[in-house]
């Protein structure tokens, strides 16, 4: 079990708790794989999706996750809520909260926005996203999934590639990488490499020298709606020296992977070869992510609000 109330990021979470998130989501994805899902640990317990920005995979298996546990699912609906007449974040968490939800799951463009529900509502806040801060769930999947293919982390070479200074992906991934033992580097325009708040990790602005001898090379999506000013001249420039494609992945290792939280911005960040390629785990880790999340459910019911 997980002795706290909310997951808002890797960055405050020990080595200690997300090696138990990795081994729990083993025992969950076997249960998958041979159809044993239902065995009703969330049963009785109530779980509210709060999306403030647009998702497919997050919100779709935290529901799935929820639902294959026995809990009551309900998707907030944000553009159709009271949010839209102009309600705040805290009373809208204070008001579920009065209907007895145990699990809010919450993505907001705002960084530190879910930090801010934990601390106003009595009901456990997992962070689906906030802004270009943290993605703790996505990155426990990337780690599952790494870790279900490489058996390690130590010493590992993980190039992390594109819009880094916007992402919250690579920050969480960072975090969690970094603790469990690999080595990462960050690899992107220049423009978008900064601002990260990543101090310790190596960077730069040459792709091949990044992808050279990785294990794992994960692309990110350049999130147009996050850049306030243009970061690069053109997206045909973009792919030319920051696309990963086939000619690159010549310098990875061997039996690289291949990684991307998705939705893939497809010719661009990577080419199309290359997702649907023999490297490629996109798809494995869309799998692993309802795997992950039915096991963050599960520890953080069984370790109660606190
Ligand atoms: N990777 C990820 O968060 O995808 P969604 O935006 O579809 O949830």
């Amino acid at each position: 079990m997980l002795q706290r109330k909310d997951i808002l990021g890797l960055k405050d979470m020990s080595k200690e708790e997300i090696l138990t998130i990795l081994e729990t989501a083993r025992e969950m994805k076997l249960r998958i794989d041979d159809g044993s899902l239902r065995k009703g640990e969330l049963k009785g317990k109530s779980m509210v999706t709060l999306f403030y920005e647009n998702s497919t995979r997050t919100k779709t298996s935290f529901a799935l996750a929820g639902k294959y546990l026995g809990a009551t699912v309900q998707d907030l609906g944000v553009a159709t809520s009271s949010v839209k007449k102009g309600e705040s974040l805290i009373d809208t968490g204070k008001t579920l909260d009065q209907m007895g939800i145990d699990i809010m799951v919450m993505r907001n463009s705002l960084t530190g926005a879910p930090h801010v529900l934990a601390k106003n509502v009595d009901a456990h806040v997992i962070n689906a996203g906030d802004g270009s801060n943290e993605h703790p769930t996505q990155a426990l999947l990337d780690l599952y999934t790494i870790l279900d293919y490489k058996k390690h982390f130590e010493g590992l070479k993980v190039a992390i590639i594109g819009d880094i200074s916007h992402s919250r992906v690579a920050r969480s991934n960072v975090f969690g990488l970094t603790k469990l033992g690999a080595d990462v580097t960050l690899a992107g325009p220049s423009t978008l490499l900064g601002g990260s708040g990543l101090l310790g990790v190596k960077t730069t602005a040459d792709v091949k020298e990044a992808i050279t001898d990785a294990d794992v090379v994960m692309g990110l999506r350049i999130q147009f709606e996050r850049q306030k000013t243009t970061a690069f001249p053109g997206l045909n420039e973009y792919r030319e020296l920051f696309g990963i494609n086939k000619e690159l992945l010549k310098y990875a290792k061997d039996d690289v992977l291949v990684m991307h939280p998705g939705p893939v911005n497809r010719g661009i960040e990577l080419s199309t070869d290359v997702i649907d390629g023999k490297h490629s785990v996109i798809n494995i880790q869309v799998k692993n992510g309802v795997a992950v999340r039915m096991a963050i459910l599960k520890l953080l019911i069984e370790g109660g609000k606190k």
